[in-house]
């Protein structure tokens, strides 16, 4: 890893990712919509928005190794709500996806910022918790494209829990702060991690929200 590229980078653990990676004396970009955040940030930075139809090329023109998708956007909702849903889809679906193909004969390392709650379905959080869970099974298949396929591409799913940012407030469980976020990301994409809890003891949590039978996880309220 020598240059890298953190989409969604204005705020939140990608801006803390982007200050982490610059402190190891890594190149990193930063993008993202809000050129204020951006000016702010400073060093070399990247007007984004990935959901737009110049994005990959805008992408491809920053000449990054190491590409970071971690813009996300979470809809929390008490009823279903299509604007809010579509929205989600089309930044955490369609603009992830594009990206992720694009990686794989362009990229030496492709990270995106999934979540724990893309695990189970989630009652409040279902458009969200549905996208993280087409994150993680794309990423697994673009593990498994490169592997079969002889492609150099390297794809890690990164599962953070709570994090203190605006997105991490629905619970302080177990919420780390963006610096801590941000150390435990670094320290996977260095040490060429498939798959990263964030931080690693949500991994007990990922482990009992995949074994928990169904109808046991359906009684638990959870928003
Ligand atoms: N915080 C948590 O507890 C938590 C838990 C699990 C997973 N995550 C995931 O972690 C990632 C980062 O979230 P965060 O908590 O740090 O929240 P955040 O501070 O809101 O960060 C979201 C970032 O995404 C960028 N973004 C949104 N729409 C974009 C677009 N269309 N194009 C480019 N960038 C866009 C935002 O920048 P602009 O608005 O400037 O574009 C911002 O920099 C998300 O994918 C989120 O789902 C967070």
């Amino acid at each position: 890893m020598r240059r890298i590229l953190v989409i969604g980078a204005t705020s939140g653990i990608g801006r803390a990712l982007v200050e982490a990676a610059r402190a190891r004396g890594y190149e990193a970009v930063a993008a993202g919509r809000r050129t204020a955040l951006l000016a702010e940030i400073g060093g070399e930075t990247l007007p984004l928005d990935a959901t737009a139809p110049d994005a990959l090329a805008k992408i491809e023109a920053a000449g990054a190794d190491t590409v970071v998708f971690n813009a996300g956007f979470g809809e929390r909702s008490a009823r279903p709500d299509w604007a809010l849903t579509e929205q989600t889809l089309r930044l955490n679906v369609l603009a992830f996806e594009r990206v992720a193909q694009w990686a794989l004969t362009h990229c030496e390392t492709f990270a995106a910022t999934a979540s724990v709650a893309g695990l189970r379905g989630l009652e409040g959080t279902n458009g969200y918790s549905a996208s993280k869970a087409y994150m993680i099974n794309a990423l697994e298949g673009y593990r498994r494209a490169a592997r079969h396929g002889g492609f150099p591409c390297r794809y890690v799913t990164l599962l953070p829990g709570f994090v203190d940012t605006a997105m991490g407030q629905a619970s302080a469980f177990w919420r780390c702060s963006t610096r801590e976020a941000a150390f435990c990301i670094l320290k996977a994409l260095e040490r060429g991690r498939c798959v990263a809890y964030v931080t690693p003891r949500w991994r007990w949590i990922g482990v009992l929200m995949r074994l928990m039978p169904r109808a046991l996880f359906e009684r638990i309220p959870l928003a």
